[in-house]
């Protein structure tokens, strides 16, 4: 197989996406006709804040941050029906998949992608403005439909957040992955334990296949020593679609 035919990158179909019905026309519009690439996995989450978090990292304490969480999550569009609030995640792969789907999706602002992208999935977003206690204006949030991986790095870290290598076949692992030989990882309330404590979530068990670089992290996490990844980075995938969030 050629290197360039593993590129692999993230993409979620928002919550916004599925309001609005539009989950057909946006599959179709990735499809391989359209952009050469292909499936590697596929998954309907409903997301955690926790997930939400890891995968805004970078924006944390910006002005939309707290209302981009929300807007993830589905409490945006569907207050009052947390059985309705999910995302499509999905893995494609192929020659330039970063690129590709960055370019079929368009321009962060819909108001821009309208401009100078029309047909672009971001052209038929929103913008939503925002506004503090007191009711001023105090920026804006972009609905946009779509989120899409912008680098080879940020794909392999957001690839690594919504899913195992379980979730692909086998061909279709673009990391490096581990199996699990020893020891049990648990996670409760933001802590890693590697017995049982009442309560907890067996992130890990022996024998599991795992991304070799959570795995390191873990090593080194439940020694108190600082990893490359959060334990929450880690944790997230495996308490997918674990309980209903508020
Ligand atoms: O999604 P993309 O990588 O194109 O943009 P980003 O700058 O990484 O921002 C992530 C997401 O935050 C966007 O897709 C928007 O939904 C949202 N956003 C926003 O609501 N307001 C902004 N000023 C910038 C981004
Ligand atoms: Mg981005």
């Amino acid at each position: 197989m050629r290197t360039e035919e593993i590129k692999q990158t993230l993409v979620l179909i928002k919550p916004d996406a599925l309001k609005n019905s539009l989950t057909g026309y946006v599959l179709s519009q990735l499809s391989e006709f359209h952009t050469g690439l292909r499936f590697a996995g596929a998954k309907i989450v409903h997301v955690s804040r926790m997930l939400a978090e890891e995968h805004y990292a970078e924006h944390r304490g910006k002005v939309f941050y707290p209302s981009l969480i929300e807007y993830i999550m589905g409490l945006l569009h569907y207050p009052d029906e947390p059985n309705r609030r999910r995302v499509i995640s999905l893995v494609y792969q192929g020659p330039d998949a970063v690129k590709k789907m960055r370019e079929i999706c368009g321009p962060t602002n819909p108001h821009v992608a309208r401009e100078t992208k029309p047909g672009c999935i971001r052209a038929l977003g929103t913008v939503v403005p925002l506004k503090d206690a007191a009711g001023n204006e105090i920026g804006e949030r972009m609905d946009n439909l779509i989120h899409a991986s912008a680098t080879d790095n940020e794909a392999e870290r957001e690839i690594k957040l919504w899913f195992r290598p379980g979730d692909f076949p086998p061909f279709m692992r673009s990391y490096p992955t581990e199996i699990n030989a020893e020891d049990h990882y648990y996670f409760k309330n933001g802590n890693l334990y590697i017995t049982h404590e009442p309560g907890s979530v067996c992130l890990i068990a022996p024998g599991d296949v795992v991304w070799k670089s959570d795995f390191d992290a873990l090593r080194l996490l439940s020694k108190g020593l600082p990893a490359a990844s959060s334990l929450e980075a880690v944790a997230a995938k495996y308490l997918m679609n674990y309980t209903v969030e508020s």
